[in-house]
């Protein structure tokens, strides 16, 4: 539209409005400083009646289940022949037909944008472009996922999003991506989280494309208190780092520190709305098995969106087997949506439950010492009488007993769990 400002972030339906506005003001005829702050009020004011709508895409009624470049392949590694190996991967290795959907490529992916300010792939790494690997994963029946920024740059310093938000959005829909994590490096100071992701909220509804929208600013501004109408997962903590109970110089934590900046944040999260407790190390090499098993037992258990972060394409069986129980699967994607709860602890030893929507419980006995230690979880400390029946099923070895009354007990693994559901 000849002579029209354009306003960085604003779509062109409010820039029309914030321009019908200014020229109101200019009618008014008062002088440029009361005209500039009027002029603010009412583009503050389009902005604040963004934040207030409610948002509900519709998408990840259950935790989204996929996979994500960033943990194993990081920036280097990513181009279109390991995104198209790890879709061909996801359904030859059975993983797709356990759940798994979204192939969700992290940062650098893109490298500048064009002289119209259009976000520009890497085409050295990306020959075929977007649009031809959307609809290679799509062929394979599933999502195709990208990676933004909130701010001027990603945290590997590519192009962000800010002040292009509706055009990206736009753009991402023009390719088929079908899920989008927003990043939080390289913000201007001062800038509110809850109105920046609100802004890509609204403008991937504008696009018209259904799109899952993952808030990615490490739990900084509390997501959990603001986010449910914004996004349907929340990272909650910073970076994971492959290992048990490690920190890192750099602030990459392993998985019990994770665990421990969670507790408590459950009952923020349900249909739609996600804790995102990061990206699985499962397969990447810095734990045991005994350690995968349990990092993923409790991410089912927190109802945690199950990302894998490993090489598909190369994996043992004894990762595959982890990746693939689908009993542990059915805990994370248990209808009810309800995030399990630690309740009860004693030094290195914890028992975590989970309600399900058939009236069962998940639960978790989850040893942190290093030594095998025998754990027992209490009838009353998940929320049924002491004298109630059940059936108790082990989601890692299948054994079953019915008719246990009272409490359950097993020798869980040093740096190890046992999971297992209870039903009445
Ligand atoms: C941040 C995010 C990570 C990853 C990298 C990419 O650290 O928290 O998950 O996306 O940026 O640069």
């Amino acid at each position: 539209m000849a002579g029209r400002t354009e306003i960085p972030g604003v779509p062109s339906r409010l820039g029309t409005i914030v321009e019908v506005s200014r020229c109101e003001v200019k009618k008014m005829n008062v002088g440029p400083i009361v005209c500039r702050v009027l002029f603010i009020v009412l583009a503050l004011q389009l902005g604040s009646a963004a934040v207030c709508r409610a948002s509900d895409n519709g998408l990840a009624k259950t935790p989204p289940m996929g996979w994500n470049s960033w943990n194993k392949f990081g920036c280097k590694g990513i181009d279109e022949k390991v995104v198209r190996e790890t879709a061909d991967a996801m359904v030859s290795s059975g993983m797709k037909d356990a759940g798994y959907q979204y192939v969700v490529m992290d940062d650098c992916w893109q490298t500048r944008r064009d002289a119209e300010g259009n976000i520009v792939a890497d085409a050295e790494r990306f020959p075929s472009g977007m649009k031809a690997l959307a609809d290679y994963v799509h062929e394979k029946g599933l999502k195709f996922g990208v990676y933004t920024d909130a701010g001027t740059k990603t945290c590997a310093g590519r192009p962000g999003s800010l002040g292009h938000e509706y055009q990206d959005a736009r753009q991402y829909a023009n390719w088929g991506v079908d899920y989008l994590k927003e990043d939080w490096c390289n913000t201007l100071p001062g800038q509110d989280s809850q109105f920046s992701y609100t802004l890509m909220r609204d403008a991937l509804a504008a696009s018209g494309r259904p799109i899952v929208l993952s808030i990615c600013e490490w739990g900084a501004t509390k997501p959990w208190l603001w986010a449910a109408p914004v996004g349907n997962l929340w990272r909650a903590t910073g970076d994971i780092q492959d290992c048990w109970d490690c920190t890192t110089k750099w602030g990459r934590i392993g998985v019990m520190l994770i665990l421990d900046e969670v507790k408590g944040l459950g009952s923020y999260a349900g249909p739609g709305h996600w804790n995102d407790l990061d990206i699985l190390e499962v397969g990447n090499g810095g734990m045991s098995n005994e350690e995968y098993r349990a990092h993923f037992s409790l991410w089912a258990l927190l109802s945690a969106p199950l990302l894998a972060g490993n090489d598909l394409s190369n994996m043992s069986s004894d990762i595959k087997a982890i990746l693939l129980n689908k009993e542990v699967i059915a805990v994370d994607q248990d209808a009810l949506g309800r995030p399990g709860a630690l309740v009860w602890k004693d030094g290195d030893l914890e028992v975590w439950s989970k309600q399900l929507a058939d009236g069962g419980r998940a639960v978790v006995l989850l040893n942190r010492g290093a030594a095998a230690a025998t754990i027992g979880a209490q009838w009353t400390d998940i929320g049924y009488p002491a004298g109630l029946a059940a059936t108790v099923r082990d989601l890692w070895t299948g054994n079953q007993v019915s008719g246990r009354k009272g409490s359950y007990s097993a020798l869980a693994p040093g740096h190890g769990v046992v999971m297992v559901t209870v039903k009445p």
